[in-house]
């Protein structure tokens, strides 16, 4: 399946270090349109995170609406997750003075603003809890007539990395995830079983810093600190680099093999709160509505993080 020429995304996101790569990987290439950018509290408060995304657009110079959203999720209290992404929440490189600034619109508004006037479907990335777009089905359905696809980072069909049920994304806000799942959208999941596959090793580490110009000293920079606090947490020999898979896999379908399967995400408030039940054998017979990432061409992911470092 090939993906067209200029495909429109908005890409939500919670900044975090790998949302800080997503970001750069949708920022300058040719293949996608990035409408705006959609911020909410997850890796940390929506303060911080929202100041990330600033951030990282002016330092890379990527011309787009940074739109703050929700700052807690849709039932549960915020829970950020400092021991990952530190307490800047991007913790590893000193931006120069911010001199941009939001635009002024919610980022729900934004969203649904956007997916409306569009004059081609919209595609949504989400890689950070699902909030925002949850708040946008609910208030505006009719958005739904014209979103292509919604890629999202989050899920496992295996175990979580928050509890041994459910992963981050989901865990912060089950009920948003629940109504995206459930909203008749074509979601592509891509969860922990292929991010676990693409660690940040220090041949990694060593194979971007080469290309020694700002993307690339910004990428080394996180990545070290991203390395340090992963390996402290989870024992890992390089960070997961989750996020920016959603992205790789726009820029080529071909980087991910997926599944289609039911997908049920568990609000039940048991000790599988949050988890994404893939039914990978189809035991239940339910109605399908879910591609679910099973495998990811790890060579092909890198070297389209290394392209799209060096285009900036
Ligand atoms: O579980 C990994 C996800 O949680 C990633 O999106 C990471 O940025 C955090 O938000
Ligand atoms: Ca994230």
């Amino acid at each position: 399946m090939m993906i067209e020429a200029n495909r429109k995304i908005i890409l939500d996101c919670d900044p975090g270090h790998d949302d800080a790569i997503a970001i750069m990987l949708a920022g300058k290439n040719s293949k996608l349109e990035l409408l705006g950018i959609t911020v909410e509290s997850g890796n940390q408060t929506l303060e911080k995170t929202g100041l990330n995304a600033l951030n990282l657009c002016q330092y890379l110079n990527i011309d787009v609406p940074v739109c703050l959203g929700a700052s807690n999720p849709i039932i549960k209290e915020v829970e950020v997750c400092e021991a990952i992404h530190g307490e800047t929440g991007l913790d590893g490189f000193d931006f120069p003075n911010l001199e941009i600034s939001y635009d002024p619109r919610h980022a729900v508004d934004f969203i649904i603003e956007t997916i409306l006037k569009s004059d081609k479907k919209v595609t949504m990335v989400t890689t950070g809890p699902m909030t925002n777009l949850a708040l946008a089905i609910r208030i505006e359905p009719n958005i739904l007539n014209n979103i292509e696809e919604v890629v999202i980072m989050g899920g496992s069909y295996s175990n979580g990395n928050v509890t041994p049920a459910a992963e981050f994304n989901i865990y912060c806000d089950p009920e948003a995830a629940h109504i995206v799942f459930n909203s008749g959208l074509k979601v592509t999941m891509v969860g922990l079983d292929v991010t676990r596959k693409v660690l940040v090793l220090p041949e990694i580490v060593d194979r971007m810093t080469k290309i020694d110009n700002n993307a690339s000293k910004l990428f080394t920079k996180l990545m070290i600190v991203f390395n340090e606090n992963q390996k402290r947490v989870f024992g890992f020999d390089g960070a997961p680099l989750h996020d920016p898979v959603t992205i790789a896999y726009l820029i080529d379908p071909t980087v991910i093999d997926v599944d289609f399967v039911h997908c049920e995400i568990d609000i039940s408030n048991g000790s599988s709160y949050g988890r994404t039940n893939c039914d990978i054998f189809d035991y239940l017979k339910l109605k399908k509505n879910t591609f679910v990432a099973k495998n990811i061409d790890v060579d092909k992911f890198w070297n389209i993080i290394e392209e799209a470092l060096r285009m900036y």
